[in-house]
């Protein structure tokens, strides 16, 4: 079955284009419809770009969209909305689109609060509608290969996780102070009352809970604005406890000079450990105790089923960006065509708006602990 979406935002330079180059990958789902920025020209060039023939089905706003795409015949409306806009708009569309039947697969932080993000799950949930959310990190077939070893008992019992992801654009960007002042992600309004912790913290978080299976019981953080005149933080370490004497040490930075996207995942437990780096995301380093550190490569035959499935690489060769999001895209399209037919789908499962929910708890808790002398605070009541 092929399915329709729509798209509201995606006309910057950002992550709009990594979504529909992945969309396509598995050539499951076509764009058909949107409202890809509030500037007309920059509308109708994305709109041309991507192949939209109906110009009919390019809006000035989302608020015209949702009341004409409401209208359209079931035979040719849209299945879902994926949404890419900046953090503030995440909960206002989506909750729009929903209340017309619409399914959505949204742009990661969830919303600016916790209360946004639950009235968004209680939506989705009250009217049966799949809700995915970008954190991609998942998506990597080495995260799968994580997932399968931490189960089959293959590194023992987990006993430290630890998350570094550097980046150094803001620090890169602050150079330019009137560049500086067009950044919506500098404007608590836009982003919401966090920047690095809400954007790549959430990130961290999700794709410790993707590797691993955990979720976080208590965090302790302590949220830097670096420079001291920015009005959210750009820096954070965060330790986490996970419970069962588990601990998980998260370090975000988007002002660590030399470093782009620096993403390093380390887990370890009492007969080995595993590291993974996004630089270099087909590779797994795997040390069992006692014994010398192993690199095993995406889509080898050694590898577990899970992790190969999703693997679209040849053997040895690294993994990337755009299969990632495809691997999100074809869980959700599996599972929504399913649905509309009604069958049980065999797939892995897409980030949810309740892992969303969770990010903006994890992020709630993370402003407390460091507006408190960076106290413990639990992450869920
Ligand atoms: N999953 C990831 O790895 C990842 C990576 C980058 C960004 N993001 C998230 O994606 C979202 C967008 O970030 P970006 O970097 O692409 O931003 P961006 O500023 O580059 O792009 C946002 C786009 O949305 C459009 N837009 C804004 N408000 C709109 C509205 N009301 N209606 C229609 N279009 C509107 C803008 O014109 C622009 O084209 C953010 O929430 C960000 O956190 C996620």
């Amino acid at each position: 079955m092929r399915l329709r979406f729509g798209m509201v935002g995606g006309g910057g330079g950002d992550i709009g284009h990594v979504h529909i180059r992945g969309s396509r990958l598995d050539d499951m789902c076509d764009l058909t419809a949107g409202c890809f920025s509030r500037n007309k020209n920059r509308n109708a060039e994305t709109a041309k770009k991507w192949g939209i023939e109906d110009t009919s089905r390019i809006y000035p706003d989302y608020k015209t969209m949702v009341e004409a795409e409401s209208k359209i015949p079931p035979d040719d409306r849209l299945h879902f909305i994926v949404i890419v806009t900046p953090n503030n708009t995440h909960y206002e569309i989506s909750k729009a689109f929903m209340e017309k039947g619409f399914h959505i697969f949204c742009e990661k932080p969830l919303a600016m609060t916790v209360e946004e993000g639950e009235e968004l799950a209680r939506i989705a949930k009250e009217n049966g509608l799949l809700f995915g959310l970008a954190h991609a990190f998942s998506g990597y077939a080495m995260i799968r290969q994580i997932r399968e070893m931490i189960e089959n008992g293959d590194i023992g019992n987990i006993n430290f996780i630890n998350i570094e992801y550097p980046e150094e654009w803001l620090a890169l960007a602050l150079q330019d102070e009137n560049y500086a002042k067009t950044l919506w992600r500098l404007d608590p309004d836009i982003v919401g009352p966090a920047l690095t912790t809400a954007d790549i913290g959430t990130h961290s978080e999700h794709l410790i809970k993707a590797a691993t299976g955990l979720v976080p019981k208590r965090v302790m953080a302590k949220l830097d604005r670096i420079p001291s005149n920015l009005k959210v933080d750009s820096n954070a370490c965060i330790i986490v406890d996970y419970g069962k004497g588990i601990t998980g040490l998260i370090w975000v930075s988007q002002v660590a000079i030399g470093h782009g996207c620096d993403l390093k995942l380390r887990v370890f437990g009492d007969k080995g450990a595993v590291e993974w780096e996004l630089q270099d995301a087909g590779k797994l380093k795997v040390t069992k105790l006692g014994g010398p550190p192993m690199y095993y490569s995406a889509n080898s035959p050694y590898l577990y089923p899970e992790s190969r499935r999703i693997s679209r690489t040849n053997p040895s060769n690294p993994e990337g960006q755009f299969e990632a999001f495809g691997n999100l895209y074809r869980s959700f399209c599996e599972i929504l065509s399913a649905k509309i037919k009604g069958y049980e789908p065999d797939t892995f499962v897409y980030p949810t708006v309740e892992d969303g929910v969770e990010g903006m708890k994890f992020v709630k808790a993370c402003l407390q602990s460091d507006a408190n002398n960076n106290i413990w605070v639990n992450v869920f009541d």
